[in-house]
């Protein structure tokens, strides 16, 4: 069985089309097999995003790490007017966020691959993350742990994590260098704003 962070050219291809609202605004968002919470927004990224919108700063420059079909990314830059990147190492969901990011006219940025942050050479107000908890801790710390060498000096990290895969040991071993609170909590996924020390 392939996981959604592997690339499987095999895999079939079954398009479809995921609706979000907010505000009163109305997102689509092609989605396929392969790829994570293909057949409906996950929790953890709502609850993260709609945390995240409530006290965004317009017109900044963000970073999505593990953008999947690019839903957190494309929300926040049409919503906050800001220039959003979005990386996976999963080639269908980059190709998903290219194809997604077509349908929002208004949206500065662009998806590419990169494994973490490999591929990334700019630097970023805020970098945003529902991070691949499956793929294991270490992965999950190389994100966390990184994202400062990739934000300006006063940069900012918001992410996602539940309370049983591990939250609140990632937010102790975080705390050796960055200042992390627990913006927001629900259904045992908690929301984490982080920033350097
Ligand atoms: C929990 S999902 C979140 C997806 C998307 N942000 C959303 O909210 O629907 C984590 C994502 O990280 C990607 N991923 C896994 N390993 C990665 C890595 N080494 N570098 C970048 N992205 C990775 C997966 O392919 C997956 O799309």
């Amino acid at each position: 069985m392939s996981h959604y962070f592997e690339n499987d050219n095999n895999l079939k291809s079954e398009i479809k089309e995921l609706s979000y609202k907010y505000d009163s605004s109305f997102f689509a968002f092609y989605s396929d097999n392969g790829v994570f919470s293909k057949n409906s927004i996950d929790y953890g990224s709502k609850l993260l995003l709609e945390t995240y919108l409530k006290e965004a700063e317009n017109d900044i420059r963000v970073l999505d790490v593990g953008c999947g079909y690019g839903y957190l990314g494309i929300v926040i830059g049409v919503f906050t007017n800001s220039y959003v990147d979005m990386i996976d190492v999963n080639k269908r969901a980059v190709h998903l966020a290219q194809k997604n990011i077509k349908r929002y006219k208004d949206f500065k940025g662009r998806a590419f691959l990169s494994d973490a942050y490999q591929e990334i050479q700019d630097k970023y107000n805020v970098i945003i993350t529902n991070p691949p908890i499956r793929v294991g801790k270490d992965k999950v710390l190389e994100i966390l742990e990184n994202a400062f060498d990739h934000m300006e000096d006063d940069g900012k990290l918001y992410f996602v994590i539940r309370k049983d895969q591990g939250a609140l040991s990632i937010k102790k071993r975080l705390e050796s260098t960055q200042k992390i609170e627990i913006i927001n909590r629900d259904k045992g996924y908690f929301v984490f704003k982080s920033t350097k020390l």
